[in-house]
């Protein structure tokens, strides 16, 4: 398939699995860490701020955490625990991984990582918005990479995957916002449910989008 093809073929899939039989497929971490040091190509502009370079030591703007099957099972055993009845523990079933994608705020700039839709969440300087930017190109690659790879991906805003808990959970820093969860789901799995994204069908042409000038 050429790169036009994958973009083209690429679609959401929201799987919506079994909680009470998880799928467990394994997949080997050097096949997960093989796509992430090619998606690690996408273009950023500004180094990340000082601040979030002590653990992960990386100039990029993003940060990626890693959940094979068997981690996204313990998560959502953690969400049911913690009563969530909304589909992400659904997805976490069907799930073969998960990549949870953060962006870097510069130091100070978080106003409420908790904010809702319509509320402001950080300071939106431009390094922000470039950073935000550099880590949605990152996210764009992982999903055509999984298309390579023959998965069904999701690219999700988080509902309570964004939340302090989970990123407590998962020892994700506070300083860090959730740019996406991707999640990754096998072909071969019989799924019980796989809803479409809301907005596929609302692109309209190329002329409806551009012109010349
Ligand atoms: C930043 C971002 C966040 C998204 N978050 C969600 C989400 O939380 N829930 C959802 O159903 N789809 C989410 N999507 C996926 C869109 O719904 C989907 O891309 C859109 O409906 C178009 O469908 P397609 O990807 O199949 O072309 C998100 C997409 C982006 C770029």
């Amino acid at each position: 398939m050429s790169v036009k093809e994958k973009f083209a073929s690429r679609r959401t899939y929201k799987v919506i699995g079994d909680i009470s039989s998880p799928v467990n497929n394994q997949i080997a971490p050097e096949v997960i860490d093989g796509m992430l040091e090619a998606c690690a190509n996408a273009p950023f502009h500004y180094a990340c701020d000082r601040l979030h370079r002590e653990t992960l030591v990386s100039s990029v703007p993003w940060r990626a955490y890693k959940l094979n099957a068997s981690s996204c099972n313990g998560l959502m055993s953690f969400l049911n625990d913690e009563g969530d009845k909304t589909k992400v523990p659904n997805m976490l079933a069907a799930a073969d991984y998960l990549i949870q994608v953060t962006w870097l705020p510069d130091e100070g700039t978080i106003l409420n990582r908790n904010a809702g839709k319509d509320e402001p969440a950080f300071v939106g300087t431009l390094r922000n918005m470039e950073h935000v930017a550099a880590a949605s190109a990152f996210i764009q690659s992982l999903l055509i990479a999984g298309e390579e790879q023959g998965y069904m991906t999701y690219w999700s805003s988080g509902g309570a995957l964004k939340s302090e808990q989970v990123f407590d959970y998962l020892e994700i820093p506070h300083s860090e916002i959730l740019m996406g969860s991707v999640f990754f789901f096998s072909r071969d799995e019989q799924h019980p449910e796989i809803k479409p994204g809301s907005m596929k069908d609302a692109r309209g042409l190329v002329e409806d989008w551009s012109r010349w000038c």
